[in-house]
């Protein structure tokens, strides 16, 4: 017998945990700035409605009905099916997908656990702009430092899911997702008192077409896959622990606004900071470590919050990489029999190696580039930008094409009405979007 969630709340919980992470956090705001702002949160929004949400449900449902790792999933399903026997390809590059992004990620969740440290030392009392900035500059030139949280964070992620589901994941879930949220709002109502949240809400909200640009485009609609999690497994995996009489079409809503609600918020709490302090928007990966500790550091009782902050962000960061090396472990675990506590140190000892090349590139090898781009980059477009949006598009053309639609419609409960829209959707709006947002990067079709 696998295990399984206790109930429907612990399952919304786990993937709320998954999807709210440093993609809300820290991606999502210095995105929005490198990308102009607002244009590009508005095709993200987009993306989230029209992709994200289908794809979550299609994602859930796979995972649900397979009651199997996405490899051995991917197998049954379409075996079930009469599909072809390669699908389970698509298993086997959500694995990847999730090791590689897990490199990447534990590196900036490293960056969290640092700043944890400065905070709780009092560390940004009084401290400037400028400081602020060569601050991280400093730390990120510093492999030795980069390397150490790094290191700590992946052996964090091993801990967790070598527990298993139910004690690991959940026990995790359970309390720190409620306290983040409550946290950020204690921000957010600060940054309204001491930011500039009126320019802060144009930046991210008047519709500006002129700063939509390919990349632009791609970028918002990768995001929307990596900050909910979909198109590599996971959501899967997690939808494979999930019993039978739960709602998908429910859960899935709740878990999308919350991480859209999550992702805002950071959004127009960073930007408020960034105009009142004249800084820089499009900063790019330091922007929250190069804003926040300004703020924390001028507001009575900040070395208090910015300690509860960035351990609530390291939290967030945790409940997220786990659910990046659950496809891997269970697939170790079920199919080559491999116990599940080494099953997690080979995945993690992986992305350890990964990441250290990934941090390498901030310092020692930072001339070292593939289409001009250093390690973490590459690590980090290849999977959000390609790996992503290119699963969620097989998920959605396996969902329709190869599975029965009795299945899909038996496993998806919804009613009539419901069940096509979420059908149409995902014929033909989620492979043409997806398709088209490709065509025109590769520069195939003139759009923009
Ligand atoms: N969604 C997480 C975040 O926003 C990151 C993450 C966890 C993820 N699991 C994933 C991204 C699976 C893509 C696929 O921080």
């Amino acid at each position: 017998m696998r295990s399984h969630w206790t109930n429907r709340w612990m399952f919304m919980m786990a993937t709320a945990g998954s999807a709210v992470g440093l993609g809300n956090i820290w991606k999502f705001p210095y995105m929005t700035g490198t990308n102009g702002g607002s244009a590009f949160v508005l095709v993200y929004l987009l993306c989230v409605a029209m992709i994200g949400l289908p794809l979550m449900m299609t994602e859930i449902m796979l995972g649900r009905r397979a009651q199997r790792n996405p490899v051995a999933g991917m197998a049954w399903l379409a075996a079930e099916s009469g599909g072809s026997a390669w699908w389970k390809t698509l298993g086997f590059m959500g694995i990847a997908t999730g090791v590689l992004i897990l490199s990447f990620y534990s590196v900036v969740a490293g960056w969290v656990l640092e700043y944890g440290s400065r905070a709780v030392q009092g560390g940004f009392i009084g401290l400037t702009v400028e400081q602020a900035k060569h601050q991280f500059a400093d730390f990120v030139s510093n492999p030795l430092a980069l390397l150490f949280w790094h290191s700590l964070f992946i052996v964090m992620t091993v801990v967790v899911v070598a527990r298993g589901v139910t004690s690991g994941l959940e026990r995790a879930n359970k309390i720190m997702m409620p306290t983040l949220a409550a946290m950020l709002l204690i921000l957010f109502g600060y940054s309204l008192a001491i930011g500039d949240m009126s320019q802060s809400l144009t930046f991210m909200f008047s519709a500006d077409f002129s700063k939509i640009t390919p990349s632009a485009v791609l970028a918002a609609m990768g995001h929307a896959f990596f900050t909910l999690s979909l198109g590599m497994g996971a959501v899967m995996a997690y939808g494979s622990y999930l019993q039978r009489h739960v709602s998908i079409a429910r859960a899935s809503f709740y878990v999308v606004l919350a991480d859209t609600a999550i992702a805002l918020i950071a959004g127009m709490t960073i930007f408020a900071i960034v105009f009142a302090n004249q800084m820089e928007p499009a900063a790019g990966p330091g922007l929250l470590f190069q804003t926040l500790p300004v703020a924390f550091g001028q507001m009575p009782g900040g070395t208090l919050f910015a300690t509860v902050f960035f351990v609530l962000v390291c939290f967030a960061a945790w409940t997220s990489s786990i659910s990046l090396v659950e496809p891997a472990v269970s697939w170790l675990n079920e199919n080559l029999s491999m116990p599940r506590t080494r099953a997690t140190a080979v995945v993690g000892g992986v992305a350890w190696l990964l990441g250290v090349v990934a941090l390498l590139s901030f310092n020692e090898w930072s001339d070292v580039t593939l289409f001009g781009l250093g390690a973490f980059d590459v690590l980090d477009k290849l999977t959000t930008n390609i790996l992503l949006p290119l699963g969620g598009l097989l998920m959605a053309v396996f969902a329709i094409w190869v599975m029965r639609e009795t299945h899909v419609q038996e496993e998806l409960g919804l009613n009539n009405r419901h069940y096509r829209n979420w059908r149409w959707v995902t014929r033909y709006i989620v492979p043409t979007a997806i398709t088209l947002v490709f065509l025109n990067l590769m520069g195939w079709l003139p759009f923009v």
